[in-house]
């Protein structure tokens, strides 16, 4: 059963650009949504090319984290086919952090470099806090550090949003979900979505307005939460944990899990899910991003469109 919250139906109009984005009966496809952004990174990249600046990101992957090393390939790839430069510094696990921060200021002080981004998490002998601080504020692509984070939550918008939460804002108004005064349940408070994705929902204006609510893994009765929620958005990092009872019908759910679970039909013995019980969630939902292929890509294309205009940022 579908219920009758404000969202489109099979084909969302994207008013900005006048067309519409391709859905799979209720399923929001992120490559196509993302694939869009990327065509308007690729155009800005050949402008600031045209007056000689090429827009370039530093990706830092410290460790040898599987997860980790699958992202940063991604990264390295998408900037590259989006015509950037740039380079992807790939450190031994026994780094230390005072090599790292060594590294950090080097990239700082370039002028090649637009934009920086440290992969997390970092291996135990280093301070991920003090690391994030200390890349610079106009380069710091991945909205971490505390002037994005403190720009971000006063509504200035001049700095940098973290590109996961950008990345479900904007996939939410390419899909025409009204958002004013919706109800938007956020499940997870960490500093990368969770936290960011609340403050952004809440903001005034276009895209935002929204009534907003974190959950995290000290909620009581968290389905009573879930139940009310418009707009669901799961970044619990817990397979499949957002069942089909607590959602209610017509509600749009996010997810922005990633998780590997054994599957013994598979060649590799293991198959991705999110942290929403997909199949059986889409039945309630009236629009669901799968996993992969929702938020995942948009993320990656947000941090290219971070990196662009740092870049034009960086050229005035
Ligand atoms: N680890 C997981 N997601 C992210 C991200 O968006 N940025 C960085 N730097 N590390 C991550």
């Amino acid at each position: 059963m579908r219920g009758d919250v404000p969202v489109v139906g099979r084909e969302a109009r994207d008013e900005s650009r006048g067309t519409s984005i391709p859905m799979n009966e209720n399923v929001i496809d992120g490559a196509a949504i993302a694939a869009r952004v990327l065509d308007e990174v690729r155009a800005e990249v050949d402008r600031l090319k045209a007056r000689g600046i090429t827009p370039g990101l530093s990706v830092v992957l410290v460790g040898d984290d599987p997860a980790s090393a699958v992202y940063v390939r991604s990264k390295e790839s998408t900037s590259r086919d989006v015509g950037m430069a740039g380079e992807t510094i790939r450190l031994g696990a026994a780094t230390t952090q005072f090599e790292l921060l060594a590294i950090v200021d080097r990239l700082n002080a370039s002028d090649q470099v637009h934009g920086i981004l440290v992969q997390m998490p970092l291996p135990r002998q280093i301070d991920a806090d003090l690391v994030l601080r200390r890349i610079r504020p106009d380069k710091d692509v991945d909205g971490f550090h505390p002037v994005n984070v403190g720009k971000l939550l006063i509504g200035e918008t001049d700095g940098f949003v973290p590109c996961t939460p950008a990345g479900i804002q904007y996939m939410l108004e390419v899909c025409g979900v009204d958002t004013r005064g919706a109800e938007c349940v956020v499940i997870g408070r960490s500093n990368i979505v969770g936290k960011p994705m609340a403050a952004l929902m809440m903001q005034n204006g276009a895209g935002a307005d929204a009534t907003v609510t974190i959950c995290h893994s000290r909620t009581r009765d968290l389905s009573a939460h879930t139940r009310r929620a418009d707009i669901l958005i799961v970044a619990a990092g817990r397979p499949q944990m957002v069942t089909a009872e607590m959602v209610k019908p017509g509600a749009v759910v996010i997810d922005v899990g990633m998780n590997r679970i054994p599957d013994s039909t598979k060649k590799s013995g293991s198959r991705l899910v999110g942290d929403v019980d997909f199949e059986r969630v889409r039945e309630v939902a009236s629009l669901i991003t799968p996993v992969p292929g929702g938020v995942g890509k948009m993320t990656i294309a947000m941090l290219m469109r971070n990196t662009v205009r740092a870049a034009a940022r960086a050229a005035r």
